[in-house]
């Protein structure tokens, strides 16, 4: 494996049009903050970086709705989220948002560059347009009767109720969610990123010298790679993102989707005068965090506008998670079932470790999961508690009975003490293993087999028993113990990052 002289690690910037919840964390945040610690720990020079992503038509809808500005809603979420992140000990080094100045510098200049290279296509297509409010629609702003189940207020990008994605010229009587009237096809311009000269690049970088990336992501690209890739607009018709910064562009501005990854640069920019380092020098290692709705974004569009542009470093991986359900059932804002972050901090206060420990323990890396309360509480009662808690508890109260909380000495050490010593080390080099290949949940079940370890090495010596007949044995025992213990909170910490201090 390449040894890298520094990480870019970013986590998928979350629109700030609503709360985090544990779907959020489970996919994305915790496992970029477990990494991130991780490497901190190692010595590794590493940003994190992440950010709201404050473009975007829902947000747009959701200001519409409250009667507010898009403003007035990213200002309000922005603030809920960033601060529950650094409640759960989410250590990023910022926390950035793509309203920001910077942000529009930066998207404005890397479409510059791409657009004075020639390498947009301009095209003239037809659009739904309100003649009413003198708007184009975003495919959100149209509803109209599914073509495939009947569905009567189905999405000009989906329809809800039988998940199908959609084009808004799809719908059949379509209807702007604006003033209710029919919308009217007008001719509009609009700049396209030609995903399909990057076909063969894409092709040999992914599918050929990037095999090692996680199954669920690669067999994603391969897919997308497979069905053959379409150029694909870059700028929408909207009032409501950083403008596209060519003549001729008004009431433009760049998609979302376009701006959002930008974001991971910006902030960079934000945090360090150094953020060329971070982003076009070959010997820094960029990961991106995300969950799996991302994946096509993350591993073709924004490597394809890199690539277009030409300066930076391309990701070396692209951990995405699958997703979290709850209860048994599909985690959903509008149906207003989740755990929300900010609720749980308020409900559970000072029990960071415990959503953390069991967000990990459970987490979708492979396919979706499920969180149960009762799952939290058994992880809970059965292992943080019974496990971890129980063994550091004893080797502690057990040095401060017999030894007036002193670590003892070791007087003789048995085999028993030299193969405690040999798992700890044999045990943190499989979790580093485990984490350096993204596996989280494997490399949090070792760090609790040395407490478990602990507990067993306990329970067959007995030093309780043993303090009446022979006190020099009781001294090494602890002494391991303590050692053992010492061992267990630097290997948490990337995970559990309270309990371990
Ligand atoms: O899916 C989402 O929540 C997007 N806001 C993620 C953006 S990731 C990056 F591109 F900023
Ligand atoms: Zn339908």
């Amino acid at each position: 494996m390449k040894n890298f002289k520094r990480y870019t690690v970013t986590s998928a910037l979350p629109y700030a049009n609503g709360p985090i919840h544990i779907g959020h964390l489970a996919g994305v945040y915790v496992p970029a903050d477990i990494y991130c610690r991780y490497l901190r720990l190692r010595g590794k020079d590493v940003i994190f970086i992440g950010g709201s992503d404050e473009h975007g038509v829902p947000i747009t809808i959701k200001a519409r709705k409250e009667g507010i500005s898009p403003q007035d809603v990213v200002d309000r979420y922005h603030e809920i989220i960033k601060k529950s992140f650094e409640e759960l000990g989410i250590s990023f080094d910022i926390y950035s948002r793509t309203t920001n100045k910077v942000h529009y510098e930066t998207a404005s200049e890397i479409f510059k560059t791409i657009y004075e290279k020639g390498e947009f296509i301009e095209k003239v297509t037809e659009q739904y347009f309100d003649e009413e409010v003198n708007q184009f629609l975003a495919d959100r702003y149209i509803t109209g009767t599914c073509p495939h189940c009947g569905n009567e207020n189905a999405y000009g990008d989906q329809c809800e109720k039988c998940g199908t994605s959609l084009n808004a010229t799809d719908l059949i009587n379509p209807k702007s969610t604006l003033s209710g009237s029919k919308p009217v096809m007008k001719e509009t311009k609009h700049w396209f990123l030609p995903l399909d000269k990057y076909e063969p690049w894409l092709r040999k970088w992914i599918l050929e010298e990037h095999k090692e990336w996680k199954a669920n992501v690669y067999g994603q690209c391969k897919s997308w790679l497979d069905q053959g890739l379409q150029p694909r607009a870059v700028s929408r018709d909207l009032d409501w993102g950083v403008p596209v910064p060519v003549e001729g562009a008004d009431g433009k501005v760049l998609y979302v989707w376009f701006d959002a990854p930008i974001g991971y640069i910006s902030a960079t920019k934000e945090l360090t005068d150094k953020w060329e380092l971070y982003w076009k020098d070959s010997e820094t290692k960029l990961v991106h965090f995300i969950g799996k709705d991302n994946i096509v974004f993350h591993c073709i569009v924004f490597p394809a506008m890199l690539k277009a542009e030409g300066s930076f470093i391309l990701p070396e991986n692209v951990p995405a998670n699958e997703f979290l359900n709850l209860e048994n059932d599909k985690i959903s804002t509008s149906r207003n079932w989740a755990v929300w972050l900010h609720e749980y901090l308020k409900d559970f206060p000072g029990k960071q470790d415990v959503l953390r420990y069991t967000l990990t323990a459970n987490a979708p890396e492979t396919k979706d999961n499920d969180f149960t309360w009762a799952d939290f509480q058994a992880r809970n009662n059965n292992e943080l508690v019974a496990i971890l808690g129980n063994f550091v508890n004893r080797a502690m109260v057990l040095t401060h009975k017999y030894f007036e909380g002193k670590i003892p000495e070791i007087t003789e050490e048995t085999d028993y003490e030299k193969q405690m010593l040999a798992e700890s080390v044999k045990i943190k080099a499989n979790i580093e293993y485990s984490i350096e290949n993204y596996r989280f949940r494997e490399a949090l079940k070792e760090a609790m087999e040395l407490a478990r370890w602990g507990n067993k090495y306990l329970a067959d010596t007995e030093p309780w028993k043993l303090i009446k007949t022979d006190e020099a044995r009781v001294k090494t025992i602890l002494n391991i113990s303590l050692q053992v213990a010492a061992n267990i909170s630097t290997l948490i910490e990337p995970f559990l990052p309270f309990i371990a201090e």
